[in-house]
């Protein structure tokens, strides 16, 4: 296996990578993935332990790391918020020292990103974010692999995404940029996303010859994308604004309609869960357009490349 030289990073934000870094990532994943199809071990953190902490609910992220660890031959730990002494006020600086001592790397879903950079900088062990309130970099690395795949290319491949400008939209955008994507987000006023990250997107991009557009005119935006993607309209914590999210972003819905005016060449993807009838059709989900399904896959052997990359 290729040394990409990231032993001992962490891996938080997309951003934090360079474009050769994030290529070296995909090419790992794509071999690890052909390894796995071939039922070929790679058991290269064999005698490692990685911990798996939830302070929010995954289905993908917890089955898909658990069994990659298990893959890798290391030993997965799930510990979920009721299981320690985080959510009742343990810090975060003794967390990190503590579980420093016991394993190797912390995946972490969490609220905050400032508490997933905060275990980086205090423990001395690499950590993965595995979802925050404003990145999701796993899901947007995995997504790059899945694109690669369907579209062939990441250069120059036009991905729209339509919906809430939320994390998700957020590692996306910072993936686009690190890989010479064209990526259009449309989401409605008081829906975009973060001004910052997307500056900081359009930065990366001059390097790459990427595109990062913010519209609010999706049917304008969706002509000739190669991609059409969204997520949920209500984020995990968000769940009391449910009502009024849907109604300021039910434009926004990616269903037959939507896919007739970008033609029959896109894919559709969704990191999932869905939720249909709101921002996605059950047609749209199930129909041969949607990439859905390879793309969940794909979480599990692109976050197995960032983990034989990083662990030591
Ligand atoms: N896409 C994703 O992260 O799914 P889970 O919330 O089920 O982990
Ligand atoms: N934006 C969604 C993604 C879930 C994988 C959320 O944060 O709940």
């Amino acid at each position: 296996m290729k040394d990409l030289g990231l032993t001992g990073r962490s891996f938080l934000t997309i951003h934090d990578f360079s474009p050769a870094e994030i290529e070296g990532l995909l090419d790992l994943a794509t071999e690890l993935k052909a390894a796995q199809k071939r039922r070929e071990p790679r058991p290269v953190l064999a005698g490692r332990a990685v911990a798996m902490i939830f302070m929010k609910t995954s289905t993908r992220t917890r089955v898909s790391f658990e069994i990659g660890i298990e893959q890798l031959g290391a030993q997965p730990m799930f510990l979920s918020a009721n299981d320690i002494q985080l959510r009742v006020g343990e810090t975060i600086k003794d967390t990190a020292n503590v579980m420093s001592r016991y394993v190797d790397c912390i995946m972490i879903r969490t609220f905050a990103q400032q508490d997933v950079e905060d275990l980086a900088r205090y423990g001395q062990i690499p950590v993965i974010n595995g979802l925050t309130d404003t990145h999701h970099p796993c899901q947007g690395l995995s997504d790059a692999l899945t694109i690669r795949e369907h579209c062939g290319k990441l250069q120059g491949t036009k991905l729209v995404y339509s919906g809430d400008g939320n994390n998700v939209a957020h590692s996306l955008a910072e993936v686009g940029a690190k890989t010479g994507m064209h990526v259009v987000i449309c989401s409605p006023a008081g829906y975009l996303p973060d001004e910052a990250i997307i500056a900081r997107a359009q930065e990366d991009a001059k390097a790459t010859g990427a595109k990062i557009e913010l519209t609010s005119d999706l049917q304008e935006a969706v002509k000739g994308a190669d991609v059409i993607y969204t997520d949920t309209f209500t984020s995990m914590g968000q769940e009391a604004d449910h009502d009024v999210r849907l109604a300021a972003l039910k434009n926004y819905q990616v269903n037959s309609e939507l896919l007739a005016l970008a033609g029959p060449q896109v894919k559709v993807m969704h990191c999932l869960p869905a939720h249909w009838g709101e921002e996605i059709t059950e047609e749209v989900l199930y129909s041969p357009n949607s990439v859905v399904f390879d793309q969940a896959e794909n979480r599990m052997h692109a976050q197995k490349a960032i983990m034989a990359a990083i662990i030591s």
